[in-house]
């Protein structure tokens, strides 16, 4: 099996996924909105690193008024939505690229860090990945104007081992892990903005935006959301059980296996991210995994979306109800059981899955 990153079909597969279920990864979003959000923001510039079809970058376009993307995949950038401001590099190296005299005010990255890594013989050399991950967040972090934020999201690993209890089970030790989140979160708030709110609700169509915001404010009190009420709230994986507990398993045991490209990566961890966010010298530093559910209109959908995203199976499928009727349905089901977790609830189905948030301010001199 040939392994690059992201080739033709596979990225056209992943555009039809995004297109036909923009709102599956809306709870993925919402955090980074909430982080980014400031009134004055809309006279700001953006740069979304690994934009792939910018599905990021849409989201975030009412906030900024420039959203520059960066994507080395030519097709995944043909497919994204508009031109202005595309540019096909290599995000190890793009602040070599972008000019000097460039600074912008927030630096996002979803889904991607975890395709920066270094192979040793024939596997992933753990010490040298950490390296040149840290390096280019080192580098995205000098692209920040004073006060900027960075926002880098990704399938990361938690750091069970430094807050778990010995002879945990993996189950425990993450049930502690986020026990131990909210608890430390209390006092973290989301503040709505009604801005925020009426901008996202004109500009980002499909997405599903308000409706999610809606039910955070229901379970919250004076119309304030804390990560806490937001880990709470979208905690799947004691309703779900899956067999695996860990995201990673699924790229490294199902994706790796199946995807028409294959898959290699090194995942983030919470420590390292965040002594590199420390020595590069920004502020206000927060580092946590949150659950961020994929939500479907129907289970068919979840199955198909989750099979066209991560191209797995040579033969794309076009449509959720097509795949139905084939052998690999009931396949893909079960490595979501067991990989992920999936339950269908009051007419929807949600596939648990997790990432890493880290966010840091540079320092407003
Ligand atoms: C899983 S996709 C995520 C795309 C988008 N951020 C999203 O969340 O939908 C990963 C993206 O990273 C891009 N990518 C991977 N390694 C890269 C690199 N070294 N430089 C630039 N882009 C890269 C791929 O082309 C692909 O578009």
């Amino acid at each position: 099996m040939t392994i690059q990153t992201f080739g033709e079909e596979r990225a056209k597969r992943y555009n039809r996924a995004l297109q036909r279920c923009p709102y599956a990864r809306v709870r993925e979003i919402i955090p980074i909105l909430f982080l980014l959000y400031e009134e004055d923001r809309r006279k700001q510039t953006l740069i979304d690193l690994a934009s792939g079809t910018g599905y990021l970058a849409d989201a975030l376009k009412p906030l900024f008024e420039r959203s520059i993307r960066v994507d080395k995949s030519p097709a995944f950038l043909a497919a994204s939505q508009s031109n202005r401001d595309l540019i096909y590099a290599d995000i190890r190296e793009v602040s070599n690229i972008l000019p000097d005299t460039l600074q912008v005010d927030a630096v996002t990255c979803l889904a991607a860090l975890h395709h920066i890594y270094r192979l040793g013989k024939d596997k992933i050399n753990v010490s040298l990945s950490d390296k040149v991950q840290s390096e280019s967040l080192m580098r995205w972090t000098r692209l920040l104007a004073p006060g900027g934020k960075l926002v880098l999201v990704d399938v990361g690993v938690p750091d069970l081992q430094t807050i778990g209890k010995q002879n945990y089970s993996l189950a425990q030790s993450l049930k502690y892990y986020y026990e131990q989140k909210q608890a430390f979160f209390q006092q973290k708030h989301f503040s709505i903005h009604t801005h925020l709110f009426d901008a996202i609700n004109e500009d980002v169509p499909g997405y599903r935006v308000k409706r999610v915001i809606q039910q955070l404010l229901s379970t919250c009190q004076d119309g304030v959301v804390s990560l806490a009420s937001l880990i709470k709230q979208q905690n799947l994986i004691y309703r779900v059980l899956p067999e695996k507990m860990l995201t990673v398993d699924f790229f490294d045991e199902v994706v790796a296996n199946f995807s028409i490209d294959g898959h290699i990566s090194h995942f983030p961890r919470e420590s390292t991210i965040q002594a590199v966010l420390e020595k590069s010298g920004l502020e206000n530093i927060l580092i946590t995994c949150l659950p961020t559910p994929w939500v479907f209109d129907t289970e068919a959908e979840a199955v198909w979306f989750v099979r066209e995203l991560f191209g797995l199976g040579e033969e794309a499928v076009l449509d959720p109800d097509d795949l139905l009727k084939r052998p690999d349905f009931e396949k893909i089901k079960a490595y979501i059981h067991q990989f992920l977790g999936m339950v269908t609830e009051e007419g929807k189905t949600y596939v648990n899955w997790q990432l890493l948030f880290a966010y840091g301010e540079k320092p407003d001199k």
